[in-house]
């Protein structure tokens, strides 16, 4: 049976609110997106080069009630609807909550409320459909490897299904994304950083101007699927005070970083698919959204045989629309979170 869905995402900087219908069941699930609607804060935030708590608060209260009103919500009938609860920003998190809860009582007080976790919302936004896109047959997917990349978490995932999943690895200390944010500030780049060190590793390369500066790759040789971004980090603090007037560019310094980067995050994904023997690699979260990432991972899985799936950019920072899919996933698995705003919740 279809039911629709609508799902409300403030964890961070981005409010959020998309209507998916959905379908099938765990085993092949599938989805329709009605609306996909994000208003982000990056210029709100920008001025103070990351994102501030109580501004985030402000400006999801501002904005959930212009992105509601924007659905027509008197033709709209919802089974279900899932909202973020972490892991985030707790005042961000319970402005969505506490809008999730109005809407329920006074639009849809017949449908199901259901608390959704963040990172099950990365996890799963592979599932959603695109322009192009062929319902997956999950018997080619699973079993697979997930890297979660974003600004809070670095995480690999073993999924043997679509529920069945354990971390093998998760960063001890910097998340991939947070390194980048903090190397954009050390080049006096805007925030988010993450799209400001892509663009100039991209023009490094056009100006030929990266002849890579030997940055650490932390823990690539290590046994463990765990990670560590900090030690790269600092070495580019020390780089940077130690050649003051070298002269090299920023390009170059930002290339170096990416590579080192990606260099550990795709030796370690690809050590893991080989381990397990998957059908499939699957990138998902903000660093995602980095298409050299995306370009050197896919040619990886393509040497070694295997599948590699990632969702489309839009679904890949944070979005409304991989809530809801995580949503439907956890009402087909019965699974019920407090609605309750949790900063620091686990996958
Ligand atoms: O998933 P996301 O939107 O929010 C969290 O759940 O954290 O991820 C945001 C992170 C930020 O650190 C941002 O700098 C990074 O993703 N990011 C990128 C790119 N676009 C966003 N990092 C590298 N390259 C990009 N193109
Ligand atoms: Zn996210």
């Amino acid at each position: 049976m279809v039911k629709t869905i609508l799902a409300i995402e403030t964890s961070c900087d981005e409010t959020a609110i998309a209507v998916l219908e959905a379908c099938g069941g765990l085993r092949s699930p599938r989805f329709r997106i009605l609306k996909n609607t994000v208003s982000s804060q990056i210029e709100i935030h920008r001025p103070w080069g990351g994102v501030v708590p109580n501004l985030a608060k402000r400006e999801h209260q501002k904005n959930l009630p212009i992105l509601f009103n924007k659905l027509k919500t008197n033709k709209l009938k919802a089974d279900l609807i899932a909202v973020t609860v972490g892991p985030g920003l707790e005042p961000a998190l319970w402005t969505g909550i506490n809008f999730a809860k109005e809407i329920h009582g006074k639009h849809f007080p017949g449908s199901a409320l259901i608390g959704t976790n963040h990172l099950e919302g990365h996890l799963y936004s592979f599932l959603l459909p695109y322009k192009g896109y062929k319902p997956r047959n999950m018997r080619d997917v699973f079993p697979a490897i997930q890297l979660i990349v974003s600004g809070g978490h670095t995480i690999l995932v073993l999924m043997i299904s679509l529920t069945e999943i354990k971390i093998l690895g998760e960063t001890r200390d910097d998340a991939v994304g947070e390194a980048f944010d903090k190397v954009a500030r050390m080049l006096h780049l805007p925030y988010p950083g993450g799209p400001e060190i892509e663009r100039l590793a991209n023009e490094a390369k056009k100006l030929k101007t990266n002849e890579a500066i030997q940055f650490p790759r932390p823990m690539i040789n290590s046994k463990d699927y765990d990670f560590s971004f900090s030690g790269l980090k600092t070495s580019v603090l020390y780089h940077l005070r130690d050649n003051p007037k070298s002269g090299e560019s920023k390009t170059n310094v930002a290339a170096s970083f990416q590579k080192a980067a990606f260099d550990v995050l795709i030796s370690k994904t690809s050590r893991a698919a080989a381990e397990f023997k998957t059908r499939s690699v699957i990138l998902s979260g903000g660093v995602a959204a980095n298409k050299t990432l995306r370009k050197r991972l896919s040619a990886a899985c393509r040497r070694s045989g295997i599948g590699f799936i990632s969702a489309p950019i839009r679904f890949q920072t944070d979005n409304a629309a991989m809530i809801a899919a995580a949503g439907y996933i956890n009402h087909l698995k019965k699974k019920n979170r407090r609605l309750s705003a949790k900063g620091g919740m686990d996958l």
